[in-house]
């Protein structure tokens, strides 16, 4: 199970933090200009027939509510039995499943496109390769990926020695979330690129923006790294 504290913080698992932040969470990062803008982007990759999987969907909006919207077909996985509730009350149109998204296995090319909108924090580098190897497997050849994140050269805790020997991905990054201090894994852009293109991705676009939550969120900025990938086709 992805930690969201190290040890010697009161462990808490990605489940129950956002088990207990539900609704909240979309209140505060519902309405990020940035990601609305980049979803539109994705969206006019997509093949009409395209099916979407949607990897730590959350409440449903705005990712997966707007790739519904737009009459594709979407499947979100979430860790969260509260998120997973929601999400299905607010996309009526998609379906939702609880699972780890480390433990998914769909059928190879069930996709035409993937998202995965700010849930990667809490995996590790072992787990953040092995999820771009999933979606090359699951994604169909010309499908689309889009990762949104924070790269770990925009974010201010990142210190010299919590990169690894690559300089490509640093740990342990300390964060203040939703109130709660979380300590994240976070490659480069260019890590990202590395290894995107590493397993038969190209990268079609990249984009930076700042999010500024609102002060009572008790969130740090997040300078947001968008990427849009494209799974080549041999
Ligand atoms: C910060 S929220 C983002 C939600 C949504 N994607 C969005 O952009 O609004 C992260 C979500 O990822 C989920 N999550 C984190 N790790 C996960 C994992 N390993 N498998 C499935 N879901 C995960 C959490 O439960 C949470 O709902």
């Amino acid at each position: 199970m992805p930690q969201a504290y190290l040890p010697g913080e009161p462990f808490v698992s990605s489940e129950s933090l956002f088990n207990a932040l539900g609704k909240d969470y979309e209140d505060v990062f519902g309405h990020d200009a940035g990601l609305l803008r980049v979803v539109e982007r994705f969206i006019s990759y997509l093949s009409p027939d395209a099916r979407v999987l949607d990897c730590g969907s959350g409440t449903g909006k705005p990712v997966a509510h707007m790739i519904a919207s737009a009459n594709r077909s979407v499947h979100g996985i979430d860790l969260s039995e509260a998120m997973i509730e929601l999400s299905r009350k607010q996309v009526p149109t998609a379906t939702f499943e609880q699972c780890n998204m480390l433990s998914y296995s769909p059928p190879p090319g069930s996709f035409g496109g993937a998202t995965a909108s700010l849930s990667l924090f809490e995996l590790t580098r072992a787990q953040l390769t092995t999820m771009v190897a999933n979606w090359a497997r699951w994604l169909r050849p010309g499908g689309y990926l889009l990762i949104a994140t924070m790269g770990a050269e925009d974010v201010e805790g990142t210190r010299e020695e919590m990169y690894d020997e690559d300089g490509e991905c640093a740990s342990g990054i300390p964060f203040t979330f939703m109130g709660s201090r979380v300590y994240l894994t976070l490659f480069t852009k260019k890590g990202w690129e590395r290894l995107l293109e590493g397993a038969g991705f190209e990268i079609v676009e990249t984009q930076r923006d700042l999010f500024s939550p609102p002060k009572e969120a008790k969130c740090d900025e997040e300078k947001h790294l968008f990427l849009i990938a494209r799974k080549r086709v041999e």
